[in-house]
This record gives structure tokens, sequence and C-alpha cells, in this order.
């Protein structure tokens, strides 16, 4: 009997380890990076750094910011340099959002331009490593072909900077489980109706990411069914903040709000910036994107509210700021 263990024991070994030997050989799935060159357009370069700056924010995770501001504003000419991102948040692993601009040897500067639109919406880097998903790839999957290249277009017209970093180093076994995340774009993706409101908004929203940050997290998954019903907590620079309930729940989340209400919440942070920014300490932290997402026209935030009145209402009671910081760790 213990004889047969043993064999079993063996063979489980074996066959894990085979398992293991399979996934670090295997290669995430991938398109060869299109050769497209992108022509940068004034309308591209416009709607290129609406995106980044202010729909989906990859300034936010890309650049470096003064985190003892309001809303983390970016240092002057710091844009797209990358940021590592510090243990307390709690991340599976070192994880580095990489510098962006057009320095070769640093930054993005030896990537075609195809190798750009592959990372940013298939989920592969240039030398064919899965990126960790905590890079939105998996929304910005649906970025129509146009946005794309604006995007692309707009990185390309950065000041480059020489910044380097180091590389993200993810804990064992999520450094394997993300090669399942990449996926090629295989068809046009056509640009967003913004006739159709509701779509429109469907479509910022995904950009936006908003569901990352407003939904509760469980092992590193959202969990089902609490889609934008908020509760994520975000440990940063010893302040604790909790994302805020934005379904239509009509005692816990955003059902009571009127949509001019929506705007107007928005539009409260137009006027702040870099050098009027208050303080900010555990009554105010936020890592909402309101800098960047107060400058979006008002047709475009009323689209938003539009979509995210549609979406299941999840009853969610949150106490966004705790009274207190969070003990020290
Ligand atoms: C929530 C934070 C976050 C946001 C928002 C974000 N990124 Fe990233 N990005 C990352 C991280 C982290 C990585 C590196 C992942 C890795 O190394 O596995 C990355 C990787 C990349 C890469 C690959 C770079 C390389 O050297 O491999 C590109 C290109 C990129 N991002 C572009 C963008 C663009 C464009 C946007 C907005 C449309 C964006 N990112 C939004 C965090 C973010
Ligand atoms: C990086 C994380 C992050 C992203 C991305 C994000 N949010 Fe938030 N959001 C938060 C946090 C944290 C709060 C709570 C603190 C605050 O109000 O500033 C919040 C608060 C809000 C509030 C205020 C609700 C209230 O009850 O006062 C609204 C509205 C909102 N978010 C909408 C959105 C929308 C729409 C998007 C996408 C376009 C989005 N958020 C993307 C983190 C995020």
């Amino acid at each position: 009997m213990k004889k047969v263990l043993l064999y079993v024991g063996v063979a489980l070994v074996v066959i894990v380890g085979g398992g293991f030997a399979f996934l670090e050989l295997k290669k995430p799935a991938m398109n060869t990076p299109s050769a497209l060159k992108v022509e940068a357009t004034a309308d591209r370069l416009q709607r290129g750094k609406y995106i980044f700056e202010n729909v989906s924010d990859c300034g936010g995770c890309h650049s470096e910011r003064n985190w003892e501001k309001f809303g983390g504003p970016v240092y002057d000419g710091r844009v797209g340099v990358g940021f590592v991102f510090p243990p307390e948040l709690g991340l599976p692993g070192k994880v580095v959002a990489p510098n962006l601009t057009p320095d070769p040897e640093t930054g993005i500067g030896g990537w075609t331009d195809g190798e750009k639109l592959r990372a940013i919406r298939e989920g592969v880097s240039k030398d064919g490593r899965a990126l960790f998903p905590f890079m939105p790839y998996p929304h910005f999957r649906k970025m129509s072909d146009e946005d794309a290249y604006s995007v692309v277009a707009y990185m390309n017209s950065l000041q480059p900077v020489k910044n380097r970093l180091p590389k993200t180093e993810l804990n064992f076994p999520i450094d394997l489980m993300i090669k399942f995340v990449p996926a090629p774009v295989v068809s046009p993706a056509p640009p967003p109706d913004r006739s159709n409101k509701l779509k429109y908004g469907e479509y910022l929203v995904e950009m936006g990411g908003c569901i990352e940050c407003h939904t509760q997290m469980e092992r590193g998954k959202m969990v089902a069914g609490k889609e934008f019903g908020g509760g994520t907590e975000f440990n940063f620079k010893g302040m604790l903040v909790r994302s805020a309930n934005i379904s239509p729940d009509p005692e816990t989340g955003l059902g009571k709000w009127g949509e001019q209400r929506f705007v107007d919440k928005f539009k409260g942070f137009a006027n702040m910036t870099y050098d009027n920014a208050p303080r900010m300490n555990q009554s105010n932290f936020t890592l909402m994107p309101w800098l960047p997402m107060s400058q979006l026209p008002e047709e475009d935030l009323r689209a938003i509210y539009a979509y995210l009145r549609t979406v299941k209402p999840v009853f969610n009671s949150i106490e966004v700021h705790p009274p207190a910081p969070p003990a020290a760790q």
C-alpha cells in the first residue's frame, strides 16, 4: 500500500513538474505585430492625448506623480516616464509601468508602431512576453483602430526621457497564469457610434477601466455580481480609500443621482491644477482620476452616466474614507 502511494506521489510530482515546465515555455497567444506606420495627424494627436491623459488615464500609471497633493498630479515633464508601484498596494510581486516615452534605450523608442498597438490591445510586449493585466489591456482590446492609432501617435510625440526602470517580476504562479490572458485582435474595430449615447457611454466606461477599481476583488479576480458595487481598498502612502459604489442602487449607489449631479461632481475638479491642488491626507485621499476625468466634455460624462444607469444595482454600503489611517504595518 505504502509503495503504491509512493508511486502515485512520484507520478504526481512528475506530472505537476512537467506541467510547470510546459507553462514556463508556453508563449501567450499572439499575432505578429502589424507593419503599419501610424501617421500623426492633428486629429489623432488631439484624440490620442485625450485618451492617454483623460479617458484611459494611461498617464496615471505610467507617470511620476506628486502624491503629497490631492489626486496626485503628474509632475511637469514626467508624463509617460514610468512608475514602480509600491509594495503596500498588495500587488503579486514587483510591478512596473514601463517608460513609454520614445527614448530608444530606456523607453519604447526602438519599438515599431505595430508592437505598440499589440502591447496596448493584446497584452504582448515587444519581446513576446505576456503583460500583467493590471495594465488594462483586456479592456483596451475593445479600443477602436482609430483610437489605438491616435494613442500611438500621441505616445510617439512625447518628449523622450531617459528613465531606466526595473522589469516587472511577478510571484509564482501568477507569472505563469497571465500567459493565458493575451488574445489577438482579429477583426477591424470601427469607431464607436457617438450618436448612440448608451453605446458610446459603454465604450468610455470600458476605456476608463471604471469596473477595475469599482468592483470588489477576491484573489485578484472581480467578484461576480458585484460589478461597479465599489469597496475595493487602496492602501497607498500610509492612507486608505475604498472605491465608491457607482451602480444604480438607490440606497448605497448612485441611484438617486440625477445626470446633472453626476456631471457637476466631475466638473467640480476642472480647475484644479498641479499648483492649486490641496494637500492630500486621510480624509480626502483618492485614486479616482478626478483631475484627468474632470476634463471630459459634458457630452462624454452624460454618456457615461447613461450607461451606468443600465448596469445591475448592487446593494453595498461603502465608507469611502475610514476615519483613521490604517495602522502602520
Ligand atoms: C492601472 C495602471 C495602468 C494603466 C491605466 C495603463 N497601463 Fe500600460 N502598463 C501598466 C503596467 C503595470 C505595465 C507592465 C506590465 C508588465 O510588465 O507585465 C504596462 C505596460 C504597458 C506597455 C508595454 C511596455 C513594455 O515595455 O512592455 C505599453 C505599451 C503600455 N502599457 C501602454 C499603455 C497605454 C497606451 C495605456 C492607456 C491606453 C496604458 N498603458 C494604461 C500599467 C498601466
Ligand atoms: C484608479 C481607480 C479608479 C478608477 C479607474 C475609477 N475610479 Fe471612480 N473612484 C475611485 C475611488 C477610490 C473613489 C472613492 C474616493 C473618491 O470619491 O474620490 C471613486 C469615486 C467615484 C465617484 C464618486 C461617487 C460618490 O458616491 O461620490 C464616481 C461618480 C466615480 N468614481 C466614477 C468613476 C467612473 C465613471 C470611472 C471610469 C470612467 C471611474 N470612476 C474610474 C477609484 C477609481
